[in-house]
């Protein structure tokens, strides 16, 4: 017999700068997956908000990215990955209201800079990398 553990399941998603009209494919792909796989409604309801959350920051921040999500038998692990322009003091973007959208991006509804702390209250685990003109690297992870 062996006692090798199942393998994760990995999700990968292109998140394109300015597609609005694709925000939030990531989160429902995901939401969607947890479902079919019996997962905990309030766990698919944290890996979805936190999601959809990089998801928009991707499209409205960033150059573009990769979501990678992994999926075990543990936990749930968010990997989010994009280009440019960073962000040049964490400790600030992480504060509650704190945001550099445009007049038209709040136009749009969005900009409310609850983003990154809702992403770090739905997580167990949260790590952001980030810094002016290197891109941003987010880490989630939601346990089981
Ligand atoms: N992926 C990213 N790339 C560049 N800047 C980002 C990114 N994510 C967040 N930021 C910066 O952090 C700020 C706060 O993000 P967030 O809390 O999600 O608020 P909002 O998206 O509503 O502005 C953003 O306004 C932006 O300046
Ligand atoms: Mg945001």
């Amino acid at each position: 017999m062996t006692t090798e553990k199942i393998r994760p399941l990995v999700l990968e998603y292109t998140i394109v700068s300015g597609d609005f009209a694709g925000g939030g494919k990531a989160a429902s792909d995901v939401k969607r997956c947890l479902s079919q796989l019996g997962c905990q409604s309030e766990v698919i309801r944290r890996v979805a908000v936190a999601t959809y959350e990089a998801e928009m920051n991707m499209i409205i921040h960033s150059f573009g990215g990769k979501i990678t999500i992994y999926i075990s038998s543990d936990n749930i692990r968010i990997l989010c990955e994009d280009t440019g322009p960073g962000i040049p003091d964490i400790e600030l973007a992480m504060q509650e209201g704190y945001s550099t959208a445009s007049d038209k991006i709040r136009e749009m509804g969005f900009g409310a800079g609850m983003g990154l702390p809702n992403m770090k209250n739905c997580s167990d685990f949260f790590c952001i990398d980030s810094g002016e003109g290197q891109g941003t690297k987010v880490e989630m992870v939601i346990n089981l």
